[in-house]
Protein backbone atom coordinates (compact mmCIF):
# COMPACT_ATOMS: atom_id res chain seq x y z
CA UNK A 1 0.00 0.00 0.00
CA UNK A 2 1.61 3.35 -0.65
CA UNK A 3 -0.92 5.78 1.10
CA UNK A 4 -1.95 5.81 4.78
CA UNK A 5 -5.27 4.03 4.78
CA UNK A 6 -7.99 5.35 7.57
CA UNK A 7 -10.49 2.89 8.00
CA UNK A 8 -13.62 3.41 10.30
CA UNK A 9 -16.08 0.75 11.66
CA UNK A 10 -18.67 1.62 13.30
CA UNK A 11 -22.06 0.44 14.73
CA UNK A 12 -24.25 -1.01 17.98
CA UNK A 13 -22.31 -2.86 21.15
CA UNK A 14 -22.06 -6.90 19.96
CA UNK A 15 -22.86 -6.41 16.23
CA UNK A 16 -18.90 -7.65 15.55
CA UNK A 17 -17.12 -4.33 15.02
CA UNK A 18 -14.23 -5.99 16.71
CA UNK A 19 -13.52 -9.14 15.08
CA UNK A 20 -14.20 -7.78 11.43
CA UNK A 21 -11.50 -4.68 12.47
CA UNK A 22 -8.83 -6.98 13.50
CA UNK A 23 -9.11 -9.04 10.81
CA UNK A 24 -8.94 -5.99 8.61
CA UNK A 25 -5.85 -4.43 10.75
CA UNK A 26 -3.87 -8.05 10.45
CA UNK A 27 -5.04 -8.06 6.52
CA UNK A 28 -4.42 -4.35 5.61
CA UNK A 29 -1.37 -3.83 8.03
CA UNK A 30 -3.13 -1.49 10.14
CA UNK A 31 -2.99 -0.41 13.56
CA UNK A 32 -6.15 -0.80 15.68
CA UNK A 33 -7.89 1.55 17.72
CA UNK A 34 -11.43 0.02 19.92
CA UNK A 35 -12.28 3.47 20.45
CA UNK A 36 -14.73 2.16 23.16
CA UNK A 37 -11.97 1.87 25.18
CA UNK A 38 -11.59 5.35 26.01
CA UNK A 39 -14.80 5.29 27.81
CA UNK A 40 -15.11 2.41 29.15
CA UNK A 41 -11.94 3.46 30.92
CA UNK A 42 -13.19 6.57 32.25
CA UNK A 43 -16.42 4.34 33.08
CA UNK A 44 -14.16 2.05 34.91
CA UNK A 45 -12.02 4.41 36.69
CA UNK A 46 -15.22 5.52 38.17
CA UNK A 47 -16.29 2.59 39.32
CA UNK A 48 -13.23 1.84 40.92
CA UNK A 49 -13.70 4.78 43.38
CA UNK A 50 -17.62 4.15 43.98
CA UNK A 51 -17.87 7.67 42.20
CA UNK A 52 -21.11 8.89 41.10
CA UNK A 53 -21.63 7.87 37.45
CA UNK A 54 -24.53 10.36 37.09
CA UNK A 55 -22.84 13.44 38.01
CA UNK A 56 -21.13 14.45 34.29
CA UNK A 57 -18.72 16.82 36.20
CA UNK A 58 -16.39 14.12 38.04
CA UNK A 59 -16.71 12.47 34.88
CA UNK A 60 -15.09 14.55 32.81
CA UNK A 61 -12.52 15.11 35.48
CA UNK A 62 -11.46 11.52 34.91
CA UNK A 63 -11.64 11.83 31.48
CA UNK A 64 -9.12 14.64 31.92
CA UNK A 65 -6.89 12.30 34.17
CA UNK A 66 -6.66 9.88 31.43
CA UNK A 67 -4.11 8.71 29.14
CA UNK A 68 -3.21 6.29 26.95
CA UNK A 69 -0.99 4.05 28.74
CA UNK A 70 -3.42 4.25 31.76
CA UNK A 71 -6.36 2.96 29.48
CA UNK A 72 -4.58 0.45 28.18
CA UNK A 73 -3.50 -0.86 31.98
CA UNK A 74 -7.15 -0.20 33.01
CA UNK A 75 -8.22 -2.70 29.92
CA UNK A 76 -6.20 -5.59 32.08
CA UNK A 77 -8.97 -5.59 34.85
CA UNK A 78 -11.48 -8.01 34.53
CA UNK A 79 -14.51 -5.56 34.77
CA UNK A 80 -12.98 -3.51 31.64
CA UNK A 81 -15.53 -5.84 29.47
CA UNK A 82 -18.02 -6.97 31.76
CA UNK A 83 -21.77 -5.39 31.12
CA UNK A 84 -21.20 -3.18 34.34
CA UNK A 85 -18.35 -2.01 32.30
CA UNK A 86 -20.44 -1.58 29.03
CA UNK A 87 -22.78 0.24 31.16
CA UNK A 88 -20.63 2.78 32.97
CA UNK A 89 -19.16 3.17 29.69
CA UNK A 90 -22.33 4.25 28.14
CA UNK A 91 -23.32 6.46 30.69
CA UNK A 92 -20.20 8.39 31.29
CA UNK A 93 -20.16 8.27 26.88
CA UNK A 94 -23.31 10.56 26.98
CA UNK A 95 -21.48 13.75 28.53
CA UNK A 96 -20.34 15.81 25.50
CA UNK A 97 -17.90 17.06 28.01
CA UNK A 98 -16.38 13.59 28.40
CA UNK A 99 -16.40 13.11 24.60
CA UNK A 100 -14.82 16.82 23.45
CA UNK A 101 -11.90 15.71 26.54
CA UNK A 102 -11.34 12.46 24.85
CA UNK A 103 -11.20 13.63 20.88
CA UNK A 104 -7.53 14.63 20.64
CA UNK A 105 -6.26 11.21 22.09
CA UNK A 106 -8.37 9.14 19.29
CA UNK A 107 -7.59 11.39 16.72
CA UNK A 108 -4.13 11.57 17.16
CA UNK A 109 -3.63 7.75 16.90
CA UNK A 110 -3.84 8.49 13.25
CA UNK A 111 -1.22 10.83 12.80
CA UNK A 112 1.76 8.40 13.85
CA UNK A 113 0.31 4.81 13.34
CA UNK A 114 2.29 2.47 14.75
CA UNK A 115 1.70 -1.06 16.18
CA UNK A 116 2.45 -1.50 20.02
CA UNK A 117 6.32 -2.55 19.14
CA UNK A 118 6.82 0.55 17.55
CA UNK A 119 6.73 -0.42 13.69
CA UNK A 120 4.78 1.60 11.86
CA UNK A 121 1.73 0.61 10.33
CA UNK A 122 -0.08 1.38 6.68
CA UNK A 123 -2.94 3.60 8.41
CA UNK A 124 -5.57 2.85 10.87
CA UNK A 125 -8.39 1.40 11.74
CA UNK A 126 -10.91 2.70 14.10
CA UNK A 127 -13.86 0.50 15.48
CA UNK A 128 -16.42 2.54 17.93
CA UNK A 129 -19.94 4.55 16.96
CA UNK A 130 -18.45 8.10 16.16
CA UNK A 131 -15.53 7.02 14.36
CA UNK A 132 -16.72 7.94 10.46
CA UNK A 133 -18.43 10.78 11.87
CA UNK A 134 -16.87 12.86 14.57
CA UNK A 135 -13.62 11.24 14.95
CA UNK A 136 -12.15 10.75 11.40
CA UNK A 137 -14.59 12.33 8.95
CA UNK A 138 -12.02 12.03 6.31
CA UNK A 139 -11.53 8.75 6.05
CA UNK A 140 -10.90 6.78 2.88
CA UNK A 141 -13.35 3.59 3.93
CA UNK A 142 -16.33 3.54 6.64
CA UNK A 143 -18.45 0.39 7.51
CA UNK A 144 -21.74 0.46 9.75
CA UNK A 145 -22.29 -3.00 10.95
CA UNK A 146 -25.25 -4.09 12.93
CA UNK A 147 -27.60 -6.95 13.24
CA UNK A 148 -30.32 -7.79 15.27
CA UNK A 149 -30.56 -7.26 18.72
CA UNK A 150 -31.40 -10.74 19.68
CA UNK A 151 -28.48 -11.81 17.35
CA UNK A 152 -26.61 -9.43 18.77
CA UNK A 153 -27.11 -10.39 22.36
CA UNK A 154 -26.24 -14.14 21.69
CA UNK A 155 -23.21 -13.32 20.19
CA UNK A 156 -22.32 -11.08 23.55
CA UNK A 157 -23.98 -14.61 25.51
CA UNK A 158 -21.70 -16.98 24.29
CA UNK A 159 -18.66 -14.60 24.47
CA UNK A 160 -18.93 -14.04 28.42
CA UNK A 161 -20.09 -17.95 28.72
CA UNK A 162 -16.76 -18.85 26.67
CA UNK A 163 -14.96 -16.47 29.38
CA UNK A 164 -16.01 -18.22 32.22
CA UNK A 165 -18.50 -15.63 33.35
CA UNK A 166 -22.18 -16.69 34.76
CA UNK A 167 -24.51 -14.69 32.76
CA UNK A 168 -28.49 -15.30 31.90
CA UNK A 169 -29.04 -14.36 27.78
CA UNK A 170 -32.01 -12.31 29.13
CA UNK A 171 -30.24 -10.00 31.00
CA UNK A 172 -27.61 -9.84 28.19
CA UNK A 173 -30.55 -8.76 25.59
CA UNK A 174 -32.31 -6.54 28.52
CA UNK A 175 -28.51 -4.80 28.74
CA UNK A 176 -27.92 -4.62 24.57
CA UNK A 177 -31.31 -2.78 24.36
CA UNK A 178 -30.46 -0.33 27.42
CA UNK A 179 -27.11 0.49 25.56
CA UNK A 180 -28.77 0.87 21.64
CA UNK A 181 -31.34 3.08 23.36
CA UNK A 182 -28.47 5.64 25.23
CA UNK A 183 -26.09 5.57 22.23
CA UNK A 184 -28.66 6.10 19.80
CA UNK A 185 -30.56 9.04 21.45
CA UNK A 186 -28.02 10.67 23.35
CA UNK A 187 -27.87 14.17 22.50
CA UNK A 188 -24.21 14.66 21.72
CA UNK A 189 -23.01 12.58 18.74
CA UNK A 190 -25.31 9.80 18.47
CA UNK A 191 -25.12 7.03 16.80
CA UNK A 192 -25.59 7.06 13.32
CA UNK A 193 -24.06 5.82 9.69
CA UNK A 194 -21.89 8.24 8.16
CA UNK A 195 -23.40 9.46 4.69
CA UNK A 196 -20.53 7.74 2.97
CA UNK A 197 -20.58 4.41 4.94
CA UNK A 198 -21.28 1.18 3.78
CA UNK A 199 -24.23 -0.69 5.81
CA UNK A 200 -23.56 -4.37 6.50
CA UNK A 201 -26.40 -6.41 8.48
CA UNK A 202 -24.55 -9.22 9.79
CA UNK A 203 -27.27 -11.18 11.24
CA UNK A 204 -27.46 -13.62 9.19
CA UNK A 205 -23.89 -13.94 7.76
CA UNK A 206 -20.92 -15.71 9.51
CA UNK A 207 -17.69 -13.53 10.70
CA UNK A 208 -15.51 -14.66 7.45
CA UNK A 209 -18.54 -13.47 5.01
CA UNK A 210 -19.11 -10.09 6.55
CA UNK A 211 -14.74 -10.07 6.57
CA UNK A 212 -14.94 -11.39 2.63
CA UNK A 213 -17.61 -8.65 1.79
CA UNK A 214 -15.87 -5.50 3.93
CA UNK A 215 -12.70 -6.92 2.05
CA UNK A 216 -14.24 -6.79 -1.54
CA UNK A 217 -15.54 -3.29 -0.58
CA UNK A 218 -12.31 -2.34 0.02
CA UNK A 219 -10.11 -3.61 -2.83
CA UNK A 220 -12.98 -2.01 -5.43
CA UNK A 221 -12.43 1.12 -3.71
CA UNK A 222 -8.84 0.85 -3.73
CA UNK A 223 -8.44 0.37 -7.70
O1 LIG B 1 -17.83 -0.64 21.82
P1 LIG B 1 -17.96 -0.73 23.34
O2 LIG B 1 -19.02 -1.69 23.78
O3 LIG B 1 -16.66 -1.03 23.99
O4 LIG B 1 -18.39 0.74 23.81
C1 LIG B 1 -18.69 1.04 25.15
C2 LIG B 1 -19.56 2.30 25.18
O5 LIG B 1 -18.78 3.42 24.76
C3 LIG B 1 -20.77 2.26 24.27
O6 LIG B 1 -21.95 1.85 24.94
C4 LIG B 1 -20.91 3.67 23.77
C5 LIG B 1 -19.57 4.30 23.96
N1 LIG B 1 -18.85 4.60 22.72
C6 LIG B 1 -19.09 5.80 22.12
O7 LIG B 1 -19.96 6.54 22.58
N2 LIG B 1 -18.39 6.17 21.02
C7 LIG B 1 -17.46 5.37 20.50
N3 LIG B 1 -16.78 5.76 19.41
C8 LIG B 1 -17.21 4.11 21.09
C9 LIG B 1 -17.93 3.74 22.21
Amino acid sequence: MHFEMIITVDGPAAAGKGTLSQKLADKYGLAYFDTGMVYRAVGLMMLKQSLDLNDADLAKKMAEQLTFAKMMELSLDKEFRSSVGGQAASIVSSYSSVRSQLLDMQRNFAKNPTFADGTPANGVIYDGRDTGTVICPHANIKFFITASSEVRAKRRYDEFVQKGMNVQLDDVLKDVKARDERDANRKDAPMKPADDAIILDTSDLSIEEVFQKAVAFIEEKLK
